[in-house]
């Protein structure tokens, strides 16, 4: 049984292809797929079948999922762009033949103001209306996007947001790439169904300013502003409009409680408990005093 996984060149898809591995899917019987040349070469050297596709080039794709029995469908990176591109990844998939798609959306899609969910949304209407079987993974925030606020600590012994006492159920890459796996193991059972997979608690930011303060041993505090000063002070840091806006929404998505919902499904596919955002903010912080 062959398996392709897009997004191989990324982050969350680099490490679906080391988790199937370590589930003792042979290399050869994978195909990492993405843009980047270089890391598709780094792939290679791994043992795994590589292909170059575009999610903006139909043909691409479905040369690289012919054969395949499961296609692990990450969700792609540029935002706004998704629905098409998805659109020809499942499209291409059909015509492929491949049995079944699992596809990495977002939590609580269709249901949700979180400003990433409508992409999202889209797609899986269009997988139920594929005829192909799919399973959903709606992941939720991944853990390792708090190295921010660890940088920022560890800079200033603060972090600034405006998310208020909004709770977040990170989750990390690690995790929900070997929940895919197990899915993609056998995916027939999970056929249907939707997954929301957080963590198994959620956390505010002064949690997190807690748990940062005990990792680096000195006070953290979290400053929370209201979304005007937040997002004037994202302005003096140097980012552009469209970014400042993007992260004074996604607080605000916070805020909402949009990122809180606590389901249990991650630890149930992984067979233990998530690994815990203070476990990701110490490897993190790890990785980063070792260079
Ligand atoms: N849950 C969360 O907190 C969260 C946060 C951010 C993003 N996400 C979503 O989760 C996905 C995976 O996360 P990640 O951290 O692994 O992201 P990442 O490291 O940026 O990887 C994105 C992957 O998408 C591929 N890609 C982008 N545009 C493509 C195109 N036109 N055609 C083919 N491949 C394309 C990239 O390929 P190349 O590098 O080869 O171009 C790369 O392999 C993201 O793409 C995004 O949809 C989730």
């Amino acid at each position: 049984m062959s398996v392709v996984v897009t997004g191989a060149t990324g982050q969350l898809g680099r490490l679906a292809v080391e988790a199937l591995i370590a589930r003792g899917r042979a290399p050869g019987a994978i195909t990492a797929a993405g843009r980047n040349a270089d890391r598709l070469a780094e792939l290679g050297e791994a043992g795994v079948a590589t292909a170059r596709i575009d999610f903006d080039d139909p043909d691409t794709l479905e040369e690289a999922f012919r054969g395949a029995d499961a296609l692990l469908l990450v969700s792609g990176s540029e935002v706004g762009a998704r629905e098409l591109q998805h659109r020809n990844a499942i499209e291409a998939a059909r015509k492929a033949g491949v049995n079944h798609i699992v596809y990495t959306s977002v939590v609580k899609a269709g249901e949700t103001t979180l400003i990433l969910a409508p992409e999202h949304a889209l797609t899986e209407e269009m997988l139920a209306a594929s005829g192909v079987p799919y399973t959903v993974l709606r992941n939720g925030w991944y853990s390792e996007l708090f190295e921010a606020e660890l940088q920022q600590a560890e800079q200033s012994g603060s972090f600034l947001g405006s998310a208020g006492k909004g709770e977040v159920a990170a989750a990390s890459r690690a995790d929900l790439a070997e929940a895919a796996a197990a899915v993609l193991a056998d995916p027939a059972p999970h056929a249907g169904a939707v997954y929301e997979l957080t963590g198994d608690r959620a956390w505010t930011n002064d949690e997190v300013a807690a748990e940062l303060t005990e990792l680096l041993g000195r006070p953290v505090e979290y400053r929370d502003l209201p979304a005007e000063e937040h997002a004037e002070a994202l302005m003096d840091e140097g980012l552009d409009d469209g970014t400042v806006r993007f992260l004074v929404d996604l607080d605000r998505n916070k805020l909402d409680g949009e990122l809180a919902l606590v389901t249990g499904d991650l630890s149930r596919l992984l067979g233990r408990p998530a690994t815990t955002l203070s476990e990701t903010l110490r490897s993190l912080y790890r990785d980063g005093t070792a260079q």
